[in-house]
């Protein structure tokens, strides 16, 4: 891939394998980067500035208090570079990270930096394997940093284990494709619906449910990353690449979604519709004094968005895919949901789990599809679950191109 033109910011730590990183620099070169390198004072045990410098044919940056420049580096380098790589991270320097600690050049730039950012760690695998690193590595994902997986093998200090600097081959197809990140959606046009509906008792009472709305949204800005027209149908307003169109109750919602139908390719429909809305609306406030020690509220059933665009909808298109939220029997469940409902696919995921699921920023699904084949993905991030859903639907519609981890980006 060509990164002709491309600004590279690669960030070198302290450990064995900094080595392998005067490879990598010429890999870029190769491809036409221009590279910066930033030190930690550890790497300078391991690499010398000297062939660093000749290697990028740039100044090598390691303080924090270079006079030689007018501007400050940690954010001069930022505004220069595309993309920030660090590879190898040691486990100290991810932990500064992860913590905000800003006490060198590299880590101070890693603070300012808001462009794409790989991590690629590598160290001894008993501290790979240290929750504490995990933990790390975890919280940095999640806040969208790329993380280049260290391998399995002969490790330099003599064990066996994970923690040997990814093939760098990985790194820089990574890096590439951030830079020139793939569109497998362009051209396609996507309905996403997300959060709970909000069914109105008077003017400042309604019923709703738990729903966060994340996993939706996860699948909007997922979708608009891979190159789709999205629109997002939300209970509240998002921000975003994309059409948000705000309505509150399941009424509302469907009529929305009914005017989308012949325009989309997909649907998915995230959101969590109340089944149940007020027999009868009072425009009034509802005072205490008028309902006495109990009130009875007599509710009557919402239409079913999903059954009904799925009977409306005349041809193939478009592919409907609906979510089946479940405390029990989740598979037995689902799949009768698949059936009565009509649609293509039914994403199932446990509400009883309290670590993923409802507001949590993770999940755990299986993506059936009408013929019932199912795909288990275990627990990970929303965004990570997004993308496979998204791949998944596309998939089987043939000439789709997968990515890697974009949408995490
Ligand atoms: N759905 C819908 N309209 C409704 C209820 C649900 O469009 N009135 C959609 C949801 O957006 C979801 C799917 O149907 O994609 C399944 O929702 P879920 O709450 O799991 O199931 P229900 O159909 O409500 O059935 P039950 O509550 O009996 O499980």
């Amino acid at each position: 891939m060509n990164l002709e033109g491309k600004k590279i910011l690669l960030g070198i730590t302290g450990g064995i394998s900094a080595y392998k990183s005067l490879e990598l620099i010429r890999m870029y070169k190769r491809a036409g980067a221009e590279v910066k390198a930033v030190l930690t004072n550890n790497a300078l045990e391991f690499v010398t500035p000297l062939t660093i410098q000749t290697l990028t044919n740039n100044k090598v940056y390691i303080n924090n208090f270079d006079t030689s420049d007018y501007s400050p580096e940690h954010i001069s380098l930022c505004d220069w570079s595309d993309i920030f790589v660090i590879a190898p991270a040691t486990a100290n320097t991810i932990a500064k990270i992860a913590n905000g600690i800003c006490d060198n050049l590299l880590t101070s730039l890693s603070a300012a930096y808001n462009k794409p950012f790989i991590i690629a760690p590598a160290m001894n695998c008993n501290m790979y394997n240290n929750p504490v690193v995990q933990e790390n590595i975890t919280k940095l994902t999640t806040l969208g940093y790329n993380f280049v997986a260290p391998e399995t093998g002969f490790l330099a200090c003599g064990a066996n284990g994970t923690g040997r600097l990814a093939d760098l081959n990985k790194i820089y197809l990574r890096t590439a494709e951030l830079l020139n990140p793939l569109k497998p959606l362009e051209g396609k046009r996507i309905l996403i619906t997300a959060g709970g509906t909000i069914e109105k008792i008077d003017p400042v009472r309604y019923i709703s449910n738990f729903s966060s709305g994340k996993m939706g949204i996860s699948l909007a800005k997922c979708a608009s990353k891979l190159g789709a027209k999205v629109t997002l149908i939300s209970t509240f307003k998002v921000d975003g690449d994309f059409e948000n169109i705000v309505t509150l109750s399941a009424e509302e919602m469907l009529k929305e979604v009914e005017t989308q139908l012949d325009l989309q390719d997909c649907i998915i429909m995230a959101a969590a519709v109340a089944d149940w809305k007020i027999k009868n609306y009072s425009s009034q406030k509802v005072k205490k004094t008028n309902t006495g020690d109990s009130w009875n509220i007599e509710l009557v059933k919402n239409p079913d968005i999903l059954k009904t665009i799925c009977k409306k909808r005349t041809g193939e298109k478009p592919i409907i895919a609906g979510f089946s939220a479940e405390s029990e029997n989740l598979l037995q469940n689902a799949s009768e949901k698949i059936k009565s409902k009509g649609c293509d696919f039914i994403i199932a995921n446990d509400i009883s789990r309290t670590d993923s699921g409802f507001s949590s920023d993770y999940n755990e699904v299986y993506i059936i599809d009408k013929k019932l084949n199912t795909k288990f993905i275990e627990r990970t991030t929303k965004d990570e679950i997004a993308k496979i859903i998204l791949e998944s639907i596309f998939e089987q519609t043939g000439n789709y191109i997968k990515t890697g981890s974009v949408c995490s980006a």
